[in-house]
């Protein structure tokens, strides 16, 4: 199918919030201007169509008619390195750490976060490309080695950055090495995205309170959870915040491609992308999203979900490319997606100047952690066959 006629559908499908009249007048002022129409990036927008190429506008257009796609300009081989036969690791089927999961939750706070969102949303955007996106990239970084330094429990915890090529945000990887040296290579992986963009243009203002401050800085507090408590698995836990996702994943392709090429076997990722909105449709619920995810990990996700939290789950349908997890489903990994509740129900402020702080529920987010702390203690402590 023709871009344009993609356009067209889902621009008629889709009602999109209006620009305020300050984003109408600096979209007047500024658009021929500021967006570089000669960044021709090569994009997928499903599974079985053509790769094509847009221009930066003709991207920013896909973002406000909500088409998700893919940037595969510099990851056409992402998914190739992986042999097939390799296959996906066996799953438990229940879970068993309840009282080790127990001691991590009682940790969890709704103040420390509110405190950490409301300070990582004072950034003018954090757009992947933008001085303050670097800047928050430093300051979200600080944050995590703050609390590696400050604790005196035992923890083997490690935190690097992983820089990309072309821009200046880089991605976080913070590590729980395993006890058991047999599963070394085999990480869990518990996700986010740290960027955030203003649909109307990326020079805006776009405190992306949900999107995805909301995930940032809840797995923020199950890391901080962890640390303080001494977490020390039988296999490595990692936390991943993910740059320049909101550009067509590129972060998340850039981290699992190099995991595919190192030969790292991650047996599960979970991302969370959206954790603190309460919608208005439907009661307070997880959302577990159950296209493009892997099934089994799915299954055990709602499993944790009825164990560790205090909502229901509803399943939901996100579609292609619709976040971070879909990269490491390419490379070849389990993975799964949680979001607030129904897709048709999730925040209608994202990708503007109002998706702040006033329209996010800590409690909400909390059950979310609790979530992410089960997967991560749960599959944290499973040994497999070894
Ligand atoms: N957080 C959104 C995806 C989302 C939207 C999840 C609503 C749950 C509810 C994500 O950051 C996003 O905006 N993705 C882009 C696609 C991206 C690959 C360009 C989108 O939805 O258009
Ligand atoms: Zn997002």
């Amino acid at each position: 199918m023709k871009l344009q006629s993609l356009l067209l559908i889902s621009l008629a499908s889709v009602a999109v919030a209006a620009p305020s009249w300050w984003e109408q007048w600096t979209i007047k002022k500024h658009e021929s201007v500021i967006v570089a129409d000669d960044d021709m990036r090569l994009v997928q927008v499903a599974e079985n169509e053509a790769p094509f190429y847009t221009s930066e506008k003709e991207r920013m257009e896909m973002l406000r008619s909500n088409i998700h796609y893919m940037d595969i300009t510099d990851n056409t081989d992402l998914g190739t390195y992986r042999a097939k036969s390799l296959g996906k690791k066996p799953l438990p089927s229940a879970a068993v750490h309840q009282n080790k999961v127990a001691r991590y939750v009682d940790q969890l706070s709704t103040a420390n976060m509110e405190v950490a969102l409301t300070e990582f949303t004072k950034f003018h955007t954090r757009y992947y490309k933008s001085e303050t996106g670097h800047q928050s990239a430093q300051w979200l970084y600080k944050q995590i080695s703050d609390l590696i330094e400050e604790t005196d429990a035992e923890s083997d915890v490690s935190i690097r950055k992983f820089e990309h090529d072309n821009w200046k945000q880089f991605s976080i990887i913070a590590r729980f090495e395993g006890k058991n040296e047999s599963l070394t290579n085999e990480p869990v992986i518990v996700g986010a995205h740290q960027d955030s963009v203003n649909m109307w243009l990326p020079q805006l203002r776009s405190p992306g309170a949900d999107d995805d401050g909301s995930g940032t800085v809840t797995i923020l507090e199950v890391f901080r959870a962890l640390v303080n408590t001494g977490f020390r698995p039988h296999r490595p836990v990692e936390f991943h915040w993910y740059s320049a996702e909101e550009a067509g994943l590129l972060g998340s392709q850039a981290v699992a491609k190099s995991y595919e090429k190192k030969g790292v076997d991650v047996i599960a990722m979970i991302q969370n992308d959206m954790t603190g909105y309460v919608g208005t449709k439907f009661a307070e619920s997880y959302g577990i999203v159950v296209d493009y995810v892997d099934e089994d990990l799915t299954e055990l996700v709602r499993v944790y979900a009825r164990e560790y939290g205090d909502i229901p789950v509803r399943e939901t349908k996100c579609g292609y490319a619709c976040s971070d997890h879909a990269s490491w489903a390419k490379a070849g990994y389990r993975s799964a997606f949680a979001i607030e509740g129904d897709f048709s129900d999730s925040s209608p402020y994202i990708h503007t100047a109002n998706d702040d702080v006033s329209h996010i529920s800590f409690d909400h987010m909390k059950q979310f952690a609790k979530l992410a702390l089960g997967f991560a203690v749960e599959l944290g402590y499973y040994k497999g066959d070894k």
